[in-house]
């Protein structure tokens, strides 16, 4: 048996720096009062349980874990506009400090379910005590709305064990067209939204300037 703790914690490393690091190109963007595409990041190390379910559906051996399952690691980063995430990609393909491993667009291609992100596996290299470990990392860059739909999804697939119910799935192909129109309306009046963001920042940099 495997001293899990031991096992993830260079996963732990590689989300917190990784965290830290997409979270300073959002400040960087702030502070010099451009429109950030990046609204929030999130990350997770992947519970022992769900590695475990993982495996065994997939049939991979524990001892080929760090090879074969890209999403022990997992970061997010979440747009506005559909636009931010190609901003986002050519960032993440413009980095020095890790490799990419493989690029799935799920925006291009919608997966049956109606799934939609951007994601882009990573090679990141953590320094430990025992040298360096380079390490997958699975990177999902989505709108709000992608994130939203995803979130609803992935709470009724664990409700019903990845057996939806066919009404309730019709209705999540129709939320998931409802978040897709959301998106392409909200890339109309894209020009409007950031307008108003733009004041809103700038009010805010004078407040802080003549405190
Ligand atoms: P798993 O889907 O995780 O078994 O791995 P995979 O090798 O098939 O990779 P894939 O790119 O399909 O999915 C990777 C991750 O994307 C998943 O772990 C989820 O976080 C997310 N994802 C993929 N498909 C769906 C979906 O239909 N609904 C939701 N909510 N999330 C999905
Ligand atoms: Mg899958």
């Amino acid at each position: 048996m495997k001293d899990w703790d031991v096992m993830l914690a260079p996963y732990k490393q590689a989300v917190d720096e990784l965290k830290i690091k997409l979270r300073s190109v959002r400040e960087q963007y702030q502070l010099s009062s451009k429109q950030t595409p990046i609204e929030f990041v999130t990350g997770r190390v992947k519970p022992v349980s769900s590695i475990l379910e993982k495996a065994k559906r997939k049939n991979i051996p524990l001892n080929e874990l760090e090879e074969q399952m890209q999403d022990i690691a997992g970061v997010r980063v979440m747009c506005q506009f559909v636009g931010d995430i190609d901003t986002v990609v050519e960032m993440i393909h413009s980095r020095t400090d890790f490799e990419i491993v493989e690029e799935r667009d799920y925006i291009k291609h919608k997966k049956q379910s109606g799934y939609r992100s951007y994601h882009i596996v990573l090679r990141y290299p953590v320094q430990t005590i025992e040298g360096e470990k380079r390490l997958l990392v699975e990177l999902q860059i989505r709108t709000l709305a992608m994130n939203f739909w995803a979130t609803i999804e992935h709470s009724l697939q664990y409700k019903y064990g990845r057996d939806i119910p066919p009404e309730v799935e019709g209705r999540l192909k129709r939320a998931a067209e409802a978040a897709f129109r959301l998106d392409e309306e909200m890339t109309q009046i894209r020009g409007e939204v950031q307008e108003a963001q733009q004041i809103i920042s700038k009010k805010q940099e004078s407040m802080r300037k003549n405190r």
